[in-house]
């Protein structure tokens, strides 16, 4: 039986809904959450995210602010124009698009984000809290593939679950939510990576498995367990040989696997659309803890 396609946009609309409730509640306490994002350069991939976080930020009620800067920026600037928004009330939450170009030290400069408006979890303190299972913020794309999980009925708990892919902002931030002693979590988690040996053994264990290489199509039917939920985390640009126009497809041969999984998520229209909801969740978390609500 083909897999049940799990739909993304449906899930964050569902969360978006209930976004809106916490924000009308702020609204009475005059409160408006607030985002900066920290562009520096013009990278498109990154232009188009921040489009679609700022069409996010209009759907939840959080103002989304977004702060261009000079690729030409010295790191000493950089840092200076980081600490001045930390200072800054109106911002519950600050984000450093990444990638920065090669002359900067993102670690360096997203250790300026004090960790109450580090809203992607993504600075040295909340990644330490996130592996001590803290509170903390998680990352957006880790905590919206925990949350589509969840929503969609594959509770990770007490399952095998393979992540392909160990960058720091979605493979490790990832196990280390999967793996916590805690409700929605508390699964067994295996990461591979270039280094792995026998990958098809290793993905062929999965309950849950979760592509995040950025390898096009490369997670095919044989790697796949037959009943299995599978998340396709992967963004690759791919010619359409018919229309010669770019689209976006997954690191999942789609058509292939969904023969053979209970679930799939598609691309686009599954993590994406999560993953720009969570931000704001978060950063609506962060104004709610800013003023005791
Ligand atoms: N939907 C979203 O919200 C969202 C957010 C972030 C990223 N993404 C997408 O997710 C994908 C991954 O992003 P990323 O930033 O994590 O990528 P990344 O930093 O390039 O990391 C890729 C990881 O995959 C591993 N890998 C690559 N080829 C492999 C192979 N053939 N076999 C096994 N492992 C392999 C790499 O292993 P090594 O460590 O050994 O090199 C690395 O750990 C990209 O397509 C990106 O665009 C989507």
């Amino acid at each position: 039986m083909p897999a049940e396609i799990i739909d993304g946009r449906k899930i964050a609309e569902e969360i978006r809904e209930g976004l809106k409730e916490r924000v009308a509640k702020l609204e009475e306490r005059k409160m408006t959450p607030g985002l900066a994002v920290i562009l520096v350069g013009e990278d498109p991939a990154s232009l188009s995210y921040i489009r679609m976080i700022e069409r996010e930020g209009e759907a939840c009620g959080v103002h989304t602010q977004v702060i261009k800067l000079s690729s030409e920026i010295k790191q000493e600037e950089l840092e200076e124009k980081i600490e001045e928004l930390d200072q800054d009330a109106k911002f519950h939450g600050i984000i450093l698009q990444l990638p920065l170009p090669k002359h900067l030290n993102a670690l360096s400069a997203e250790s300026k984000v004090s960790p109450d408006k580090d809203v992607d979890g993504t600075n040295p303190v909340s990644t330490g809290k996130l592996l001590l299972g803290e509170e903390t913020f998680f990352p957006s794309t880790p905590y919206g593939v925990q949350q589509l999980l969840i929503r969609s009925g594959h509770d990770p708990a007490g399952k095998r679950v393979v992540i392909c892919g160990r960058s720091n902002i979605v493979g490790k931030p990832l196990a280390a939510i999967l793996m916590q002693k805690k409700v929605g979590a508390n699964a067994t988690v295996t990461i591979c990576h270039t280094g792995t040996k026998d990958l098809v053994s290793v993905t062929r264990e999965a309950d849950i498995l979760i592509a995040a290489m950025g390898r096009l199509k490369s997670v095919t039917a044989d790697m796949v367990k037959e009943g299995a939920a599978v998340i396709d985390v992967g963004i690759n640009p791919m010619k359409d040989p018919e229309t010669g126009k770019t689209k976006i497809v997954g690191d999942v041969d789609f058509e292939g696997v969904k023969e053979k999984a209970a679930a799939i998520t598609p691309v686009p229209g599954g993590i994406g659309p999560v993953t720009s909801v969570m931000l704001m969740e978060n950063t609506i978390k962060a104004a709610e803890l800013a003023t005791g609500v």
